[in-house]
């Protein structure tokens, strides 16, 4: 049966707390934030004022334990989604998480079991997915247009590094980063990966590799179905946010390019110039977070699968723990292996 409109509770009122709580607002009319949850109520407070959401809390346990709510979007820092997504599980409530679901795998299986033992909905936030130039690379993998693809590369680089407070409980590069271009690997060529080899350095700022993390990485991927891949990862690209991907196939290629503000090239007798590409995942990326948002209210309306689920949430983990694995032991690491040393709930 459908529902007339969705009503939400967001949990986090951050820098992606903030972006689904405009998002659903001001583009999506099949869904009313009811409530908003933060620790840092002000923060709550000011960014509900802006949206219009006419309930604010501290503790996210009144959004998990209202009845009139139906699902709940999930924005705080990782370490407590874990725990958010089994409470809310337990009361029937529909989940949207922010990536990733936690650092641990057990953690994550015991998340999933019991989001499936309550049948609830579970959609990962993987938007890139939802990038109109990474669905119609997707689309055209799908439809063969370039024939058999044979192989990949992503160029993901940031414009600048985030503060060192979030680099310490980020999880490190692959966890928190690269986590995006692993979902958008195995998204784009329709298959698993089998194996990780990840090569990383500090190369921007010193104090990241102070607080144990990486700044700097290139990573092979082996497909199952034979593709070779790369991922080009920086914390810093001086020149704003790189997001690029190009796939060879046996009859061409497919290739995107940055967003820019605008498309003016000038030219002059000494150089041709465009405009910076748009700065960063705010902007770069609206259009995909609205996509997603609508997706998942559309899946709870229509009581219809989301698409994309906790095992999509759950494996791009699994490749950022093989390939810090890899980083570490200077060798390329199987994903079977971390399946069969990480410590799994019975
Ligand atoms: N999909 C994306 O592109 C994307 C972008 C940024 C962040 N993220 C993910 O979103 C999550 C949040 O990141 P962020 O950058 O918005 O962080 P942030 O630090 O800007 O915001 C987190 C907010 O959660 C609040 N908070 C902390 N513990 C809480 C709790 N127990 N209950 C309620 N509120 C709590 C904090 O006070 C803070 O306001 C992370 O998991 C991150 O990986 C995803």
């Amino acid at each position: 049966m459908s529902k007339d409109k969705v009503r939400i509770g967001i949990i986090g009122a951050g820098r992606i707390g903030k972006v689904h709580a405009e998002t659903l607002a001001f583009r999506i009319p099949e869904a009313v934030t009811v409530a908003i949850a933060d620790l840092n109520e002000s923060a709550a407070k000011s960014l509900a004022e802006h949206c219009g959401i006419s309930r604010v809390e501290r503790d996210p346990g009144k959004i998990i334990n209202d009845s009139e709510i139906d699902a709940v979007l999930i924005c705080s820092p990782t370490d407590t989604h874990a725990d958010l997504i089994v409470r809310a599980a337990r009361t029937g409530k529909d989940i949207f998480c922010e990536k990733p679901i936690d650092h641990s795998l057990a953690k994550i299986d015991l998340a999933l079991r019991e989001v499936k033992k309550c049948g609830v909905k579970f959609q990962i936030g993987f938007n890139r997915r939802f990038d109109a130039n990474f669905a119609r690379v997707r689309c055209a993998v799908e439809r063969g247009e370039i024939g058999t693809p044979h192989l990949m590369h992503i160029i993901s680089r940031d414009p600048a590094p985030p503060p060192i407070s979030y680099i310490k409980s980020s999880g490190g590069i692959f966890l928190d980063m690269t986590i995006h271009d692993f979902d958008m690997a195995r998204f784009l060529i329709g298959s698993e990966v089998e194996s990780v080899y990840a090569a990383g350095a500090v190369r921007v700022d010193p104090e990241i590799g102070k607080a144990g993390d990486l700044d700097t990485a290139l990573i092979v991927l082996h497909f199952k179905n034979g593709v070779i891949g790369t991922i080009d990862n920086s914390r810093k690209a001086v020149y704003g946010y790189d997001q690029r991907v190009e796939i060879l196939g046996s009859k061409g290629a497919i290739t995107t390019e940055n967003w820019y503000p605008n498309q003016a090239i000038v030219s002059t007798a000494s150089a041709i110039q465009r405009d910076l590409p748009l700065n960063f995942f705010m902007d770069r990326y609206t259009e995909s977070f609205v996509s997603e948002l609508k997706a998942f209210v559309k899946a709870v309306q229509a009581n219809a699968l989301v698409p994309v689920n906790g095992d999509d949430g759950r494996m791009a983990v699994v490749m950022g723990i093989a390939a810090r694995k890899s980083y570490d032991e200077r060798r390329p690491v199987l994903l079977e292996e971390v399946e069969a040393t990480e410590p799994l709930h019975a």
